[in-house]
C-alpha cells in the first residue's frame, strides 16, 4: 500500500451496522475513515434513496425491486432489524438525508457516490446534489456504468471519477477509459496483481482495492502498491493496521 494510503468505508460500518443507513455511516465517521463509500438508486417516483441491492430483500423486513416501491412505501419498511434488533426501525435514507447527515457532521468529509442506475436523469440529479453539497471538493463518483461516467465527464472536466475493469462490468470500457475518462480504479482483492496496478498507475489512473476485511486481506493488500483499501470491517483492520505501524 502507498504509505499514504486511505481508508474507504464500505457503504459505512457494513460489519457492525446495517450497511448503507446513516448509523452506519455515522460510526464509520466516529471510528475514524478516511472518507465514506454508498450507492444510490431510484424508487418507483423516482427519489433518490441509499441502497446498494436491486431488491429490499436481503436488507430489509420487505420482498420486491427498489423501482417498484413508491418511496412513502419502501420508508414503511425497517432496513435496521435484519442486522441486528437493536437497529430495529431504521429507514432507507434518500441521499440527500445521507449528505446532510454525514457533511453536517464535517463538511469536508470525503465521498464515493456510486451509481447503481444506469440512468441519465438520475446521473444529473447526484451530479446537482453533489454540487450543491460540494462532495465534488474532496470526494468522487464512481459506477459500474460506463455511460454514466462518460455524460458525468462531458459535464465536468475536472470530477474524480471511478470506473471498473473490463471484466468486473458488462458493457465494456470505452477507449478513453484510460484517456481522462477515469482517475481511479477498484480491484477486488481476489484477483489484483502488481502487474495491473501499475498498467492503472503508468496511465495515470489511481487504484483501490475491495475488499480489506481481515488479517488475510491486508496481507495481500500490504506489498500492493495501491492507493485505497476498502473495508467493511474497519474495527478489524484498524488494528491490525497499528499492530504493523501503518496507522
Ligand atoms: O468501490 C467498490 C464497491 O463499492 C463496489 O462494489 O458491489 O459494493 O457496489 P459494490
Ligand atoms: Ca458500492
Amino acid at each position: 500500500m502507498k504509505p499514504d494510503f486511505k481508508i474507504v468505508g464500505h457503504r459505512g460500518f457494513k460489519s457492525k451496522y446495517p450497511e448503507n443507513t446513516i448509523v452506519s455511516f455515522l460510526a464509520a465517521m466516529d471510528f475514524g475513515v478516511d472518507s465514506i463509500e454508498f450507492d444510490v438508486r431510484l424508487t418507483k417516483d423516482r427519489q433518490l434513496v441509499v441502497t446498494h441491492d436491486h431488491t429490499v430483500d436481503r436488507c430489509s423486513n420487505g420482498e420486491g425491486l427498489v423501482r417498484d416501491f413508491l418511496f412513502e412505501d419502501i420508508r414503511k419498511l425497517d432496513f435496521g432489524g435484519w442486522k441486528d434488533s437493536k437497529f430495529a426501525g431504521t429507514q432507507i435514507p434518500t441521499l440527500e438525508e445521507t449528505l446532510d447527515a454525514i457533511l453536517g457532521k464535517d463538511p469536508n468529509f470525503p465521498l464515493l457516490v456510486e451509481l447503481k442506475e444506469d440512468d441519465d436523469e438520475c446521473t444529473k440529479r447526484v451530479y446537482d446534489m453533489c454540487l450543491k453539497y460540494n462532495v465534488l471538493e474532496h470526494g468522487l463518483m464512481l459506477s459500474f456504468h460506463p455511460r454514466q461516467l462518460q455524460l458525468l465527464r462531458s459535464w465536468n472536466p475536472d470530477i474524480y471519477l471511478q470506473g471498473f475493469p473490463d471484466r468486473y462490468i458488462k458493457v465494456p470500457q470505452p477507449p478513453e477509459a484510460f484517456n481522462g475518462l477515469y482517475n481511479k480504479t477498484c480491484l477486488w482483492t481476489t484477483d489484483a496483481k502488481p502487474e495491473e496496478i501499475k498498467f492503472y498507475h503508468d496511465k495515470g489512473v489511481a487504484v483501490d482495492l475491495c475488499p480489506v476485511d481481515n488479517e488475510e486481506q491486508l496481507e495481500i493488500a500490504i506489498p500492493l502498491d495501491v492507493d485505497s483499501i476498502t473495508t467493511n470491517a474497519p474495527d478489524v483492520i484498524y488494528p491490525l493496521l497499528r499492530q504493523r505501524g501503518l496507522r
